[in-house]
């Protein structure tokens, strides 16, 4: 492969791996696991994964990336052998499930964004002010009408042919541009709604239920928790696929990687916890229960459903900056995706950028369709993206780096650091066998929480609808 630029400001690469974390992950998927998982006592497994295994496990792929100034597929051809070079494959079929969700769910924030333009949110939930029952509100019912359907697959649609636009032109800079303005205009929403969430009366009890964790409920429910944080830490940090390692690649030597890694993780930290600040109170107020339970009916739509709630008594205003700026966090996320499947099949298969772009784009599309038409599909990819084939990325790149190259990996995270007197040699102890035991137990627990979803709710929808 011919010489690699690296970034042109010292600041690109961690923006555009800011662009790449920040995301869906953060605003839609933190929230919906969160809750899924009982709050707190989530909140806290989660906290660990990304402080003990999330940083670790960025550091290994940035090494990997600046050793070998190559894509994922070429690195682990050029520095392992034999086996190594088919755990290319693995990131590259990841890449094609995560994103085609991905696009169906930031279409969800670009119709929320559409709404608030045109019927304004007081009207749109109102519609259904009558339909609701005991356990749900109308601003949920709301949620149903656009996630699935002729509106979810027309913006999936839209989304998608966006970002299949822009990676197609190769427009780089945009993107450095679009973070810069992104993530200080989302912190500064995020904040603003975090402080009004606090003055609503359901603010202690939502932060009840997020802040203050159960430790017999972690105890009896680790089998599921450990998984599911540890698919929620890897997709949020986009990592256990390979494209931390391609932005590295770019990287310039004088880089101290550790820094750099703690920077993006602790932007992407701030924003997901953010995002729980402000849903668990706005949701703890519109459906209040004595014994501290969620009483909503899907919390894949949680955050939909407390920001149009919200919507309805702050100016519309706010939540069509939220859903807008969200959109955009989502593109610069699709777009680092899409961008690695496009980058592999040009350096690995000679394929042309638009030709590449096109074919991919379109195939995941098309992938994306079946979540449009049912949310059980959403499951089906979501999981099996995240507790299974994320966990198994992250935990090949790990023992690659920590078994077969942990000598380069040392020199590699030395560069850059003034004095790094022990830490790195800790670094690689950690990735050698504790990351390694404790990814491997979250992938058989992951794997088998799967299957039991697939021969469980998945099988009952197959049977229900076929
Ligand atoms: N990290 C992104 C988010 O939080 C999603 C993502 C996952 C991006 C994997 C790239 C690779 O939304
Ligand atoms: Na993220």
């Amino acid at each position: 492969m011919a010489q690699r630029e690296t970034w042109a400001t010292r600041t690109g690469f961690i923006l555009a791996a800011v662009g790449s974390a920040v995301g869906l992950g953060n605003i839609w998927r933190f929230p919906f696991v969160t809750s899924e998982g009982g709050g707190a006592a989530f909140l806290l497994v989660y906290l660990l994964f990304i402080f003990l295994i999330g940083f670790p496990a960025i550091l290994v792929e940035f090494v990997i990336g600046r050793r070998t100034k190559l894509n994922p597929v070429g690195a682990l051809r050029e520095l392992g052998s034999g086996v190594w070079k088919y755990v290319g494959y693995v990131f590259f079929v990841t890449a094609f499930v995560i994103l085609s969700y991905y696009s169906v769910v930031a279409g969800w924030f670009v119709r929320y964004f559409i709404i608030g333009v045109t019927d304004g949110y007081d009207d749109a939930v109102g519609q259904y002010e009558g339909e609701a029952g005991d356990d749900t509100i109308p601003a949920e019912l709301l949620f149903d009408s656009v996630a699935t359907g002729l509106d979810s697959i027309l913006f999936h649609t839209l989304f998608m042919l966006v970002t299949i636009g822009i990676v197609a032109l190769g427009v780089r800079k945009g993107i450095e541009l679009a973070v810069k303005v992104m993530v200080p205009s989302l912190i500064v929403l995020l904040v603003g709604l975090a402080i009004w969430a606090a003055t609503l009366p359901g603010a202690s009890d939502g932060y009840e239920y997020y802040l203050s964790p159960d430790f017999s409920e972690i105890a009896a429910n680790w089998t599921t928790l450990l998984p599911a944080a540890a698919g929620q830490a890897f997709f949020t940090l986009s990592l256990g696929m390979g494209v931390m390692i391609v932005y590295a690649s770019y990287v310039g030597e004088d880089r101290n990687l550790a820094k750099d890694g703690g920077i993006i993780i602790g932007f992407d930290t701030a924003i997901a916890l953010l995002v729980g600040l402000i849903v668990f109170p706005i949701l703890l107020t519109a459906t209040p229960d004595p014994d501290g339970e969620l009483l909503f009916a899907s919390p894949i739509g949680a955050i939909f459903t407390a920001v149009a709630d919200a919507m309805t008594e702050v100016p519309d205003v706010l939540g069509l900056l939220f859903f807008g700026v969200v959109a955009v966090a989502a593109l610069s996320s699709a777009i680092s995706i899409l961008e690695f499947i496009v980058a592999y099949l040009m350096d690995e298969h000679g394929f042309e950028r638009r030709p590449a772009a096109l074919l991919a784009g379109g195939s995941v599309f098309a992938l994306g369709v079946p979540v449009t038409y049912d949310l059980v599909f959403l499951e089906l990819f979501d999981y099996f993206a995240d507790s299974v084939l994320l966990v198994l990325g992250a935990l090949l790149l790990v023992i690659f780096v920590g078994w077969v190259i942990p000598d380069a990996a040392l020199d590699e995270v030395s560069k850059g650091v003034d004095d790094i007197g022990s830490a790195g040699a800790a670094w690689i102890w950690a990735v050698r066998i504790p990351l390694v035991v404790v990814l491997a137990i979250t992938l058989a627990l992951g794997i088998v929480d799967y299957v039991g979803f697939l021969t469980g709710d998945f099988a009952d929808w197959i049977s229900a609808n076929l």
